[in-house]
């Protein structure tokens, strides 16, 4: 391994068009905070960077929905996310803008170097044009009918309701979301990084010197470049973002992709004149914390750039997160499925940590993990109030009862204690072997069973019954007990800083650094402690039911919304559909069955035979009118009898989205008893 000086931290630059949720935690920040506070434990030179995405296509369609500026949006959504991290304790060094203006500066600064090397090609292109707007149109701002499954709503880049991802050009009756017109086509110039000539220098790199990247992340990365790399447009039609630094590109701007991950470097410059020692020396060891949707920008794109501009260090490992999800759903910021950080710290104030525990013990580090309410609770209440919190409650409260909260003389110690203490030091080994390889929640586990040990020599030792025998025995069972407390606001300091702090307020402490863990000898006899608190409390079922209620709303809301498309069913064999006899058929005859509202008897030549079949359509179509009508029938259902009449198979309908039925029936006349399949 090679040996650095200093580590530079990064965590991907959250969009500013919503407020941060758990995913966002889980998947980026909290392990990125761990990490940054345990290399600060150790005395290392660390600079953690964060800050917000402010460009891009989503963000000025929020600012038209809501008939406000794109900068009024990310006003609005920086200053909430940057609050959020700050009370959740996320230790960023610095946490920047992408609309700062050093942020402008350097992405333009680093666009003009690699065009002045020669680095980009220049296409022009056909793409779509408002001519009333006098715009071009990104992929969002057309709709259209989607090709796949004719949704009226779907993107020129995604139809949401079949979930295709979409060219603007294949969508059917294409509209300017801007003017409602239908757009042009029109040519557009544009600059584009040619990956392709990077390839075998992507290969060698990632390929071939970082195996020890994260399976999923150097799966994808050798995906991506086995799959052939092609040449990627830098610059966007859009009047959002950073100008493009050269002449004759009024109109456009730097695609938000690339500018974003300098952001990381912007926000360094802001944080000290020194930031070329983290960006361009090759001692500095550069990490970069995202999700699994990021690792093309972060391992391929950006490292491009990077390589064409010529002085910059690359990263050294990109520990990408697979996704959290939500009560067995993706998270979705426009679904409003997610459990919102600044919601969490209204709901649970002062459980900063708990969620934390939470979020990385059940960490998506290797695929995609769930987030439940009910989980949460058992977290809470099984382990760390019923591990963690008891053993420092017992530690605490004894020595108060005991000793009235000064730290007892140690005797002799058993092998017992001196087992028992020297299983800190290898758990320590165990924490320092998987934060060092980013298995955070190995590493928690870790930490948890430090607590475990101390819960479990408690337990074992009884000191409350030993006090009646043996007194003197206790003062040395509860000083152990307390070496291990003193131990666990160190091991826990990364992980849970706000309940570290609060150990080592019970404890009369100071914060340690990372090399005193492991000593048996860290709070000396005589030491007075305080009044014992309680670290953590038990979570109630009502709190929680209220939590999974407020999620059974969204969920409601939402069914509304995308109201008569439900999602498709479970997959079947083909033998399965293969049982179905449809047919068409010719409606000869038509009545209202009497004494119903909604049956119809109709009779029916199949090809086959003709048939009487009794239908729920009568609210939607005139007896008499519907006598010619060519059909689609399920022929070998088993016959029932409704009203009297026997019922010899099914009409098909589809439904509208107001419930009102029309007839599947073919295109032109066919004839009848032809098999629909
Ligand atoms: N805003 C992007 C996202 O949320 C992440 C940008 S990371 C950066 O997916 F490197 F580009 F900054
Ligand atoms: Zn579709």
């Amino acid at each position: 391994m090679k040996n650095f000086k200093r580590t530079l931290i990064t965590s991907a630059l959250p969009y500013a068009n919503g407020p941060v949720h758990i995913g966002h935690l889980a998947g980026v920040y909290v392990p990125a905070d761990i990490y940054a506070r345990y290399l600060r434990l150790k005395g290392e030179e660390v600079a953690f960077i964060g800050g917000s995405d402010e460009h891009g296509v989503p963000i000025t369609l929020k600012a038209k929905k809501e008939g406000i500026t794109p900068q009024d949006v990310v006003d609005k959504y920086h200053g909430m996310i940057k609050d959020s991290f700050e009370k959740f304790g996320i230790s960023f060094d610095v946490y920047s803008r992408t609309s700062a203006k050093v942020h402008h500066e350097t992405a333009s600064e680093i666009f003009k170097t690699l065009y002045d090397k020669g680095a980009f090609i220049e296409q022009t292109s056909e793409q779509f044009y408002d001519q009333e707007a006098k715009q071009f149109l990104a992929d969002r701002y057309i709709t259209g009918t989607c090709p796949r499954c004719n949704y009226e709503k779907a993107y020129g880049d995604q139809c949401e309701s079949c979930g295709s991802t979409l060219n603007a050009t294949d969508l059917i009756d294409p509209k300017s979301v801007l003017s409602g017109n239908k757009p042009l086509m029109k040519q557009t110039k544009h600059w584009f990084l040619p990956l392709d000539k990077y390839e075998p220098w992507l290969r060698e790199w990632i390929l071939e010197s970082h195996k020890e990247w994260k399976p999923n992340v150097y799966g994808q990365c050798k995906s991506w470049i086995d799959g052939g790399l092609n040449p990627r447009a830098v610059t966007r039609d859009l009047d959002w973002g950073i100008p493009v630094p050269v002449e004759g590109s009024e109109g456009k701007v730097l695609y938000v992709w690339f500018d974003a991950p300098i952001g990381y470097i912007s926000a360094t410059k802001e944080w000290t004149p020194d930031w070329e020692k983290w960006w361009k020396d090759p001692e500095t060891k550069l990490v970069h914390f995202i999700g699994k949707d990021n690792i093309v920008f972060h391992c391929i794109i950006f490292p491009t750039v990077l390589k064409a501009e010529g002085s910059y260090i690359l990263p050294e490992n990109v520990p990408a997160n697979e996704f959290l999800n939500l009560e067995g759903d993706k998270i979705s910021t426009s679904r409003n499925w997610a459990v919102w950080l600044h919601e969490y710290l209204i709901d649970f104030p002062g459980k900063e940590d708990v969620l934390k525990y939470t979020l990385t013990a059940n960490a998506p580090e290797t695929k995609d993990n769930d987030f439940t309410w009910k989980d949460f609770q058992t977290r809470n209440n099984s382990e760390l109030v019923a591990i963690f919190g008891n053993f420092v409650n017992r530690a605490l409260v004894l020595t108060d009862k005991y000793y009235n909260g000064k730290v007892p003389q140690r005797g002799e110690l058993t092998e017992y204690d001196q087992q028992t203490l020297s299983e800190i030091t290898n758990l320590k080994i165990e924490v320092e072997k998987s934060i060092d390889t980013y298995h955070f929640r190995e590493a928690l586990k870790n930490a948890m069973d430090m607590a475990r040990l101390g819960n479990k020599y408690l337990a074992d030792m009884e000191p409350w019954k030993v006090i009646k025998t043996d007194p003197q025995r206790v003062e040395t069972i509860m000083n152990t007990a307390l070496q291990i407390t003193a131990n666990l606001t160190i091991v826990f300091d990364p992980f849970l800083p706000f309940t570290a702090a609060k150990l080592r307020k019970f404890m009369n402490m100071k914060q340690l650094d990372w090399k005193e863990l492991g000593r048996t000898d860290l709070i000396t006899a005589g030491h007075t402690i305080n009044t014992p608190e309680l670290l953590f409390e038990k979570i109630e079922d009502e709190a929680i039911e209220a939590q999974v209620n407020k999620l059974l709303e969204t969920k409601k809301v939402n069914e509304l919304e995308t109201a008569n498309v439900s999602k498709a069913k479970d997959n079947i064999e083909y033998e399965d559909f293969a049982k179905l006899d449809i047919r068409i058929g010719t409606v000869i005859a038509a009545e209202k069955v009497a004494k119903t509202k909604k049956l119809l008897k109709l009779t029916i030549d199949t090809g086959i035979d003709t048939r009487t079949v009794v239908s729920g359509i009568a609210e939607y179509f005139e007896p008499e009118k519907i006598i010619g009508q060519q059909v689609s029938i399920l022929v070998n259902l088993a016959p029932k009898v409704l009203k009297g009449i026997e019922s010899q198979g099914m009409i098909l309908m589809g439904e509208n989205a107001d419930g009102s039925l029309i007839f599947i029936s073919p295109s032109t006349a066919i004839r009848n008893g032809s098999e629909v399949r």
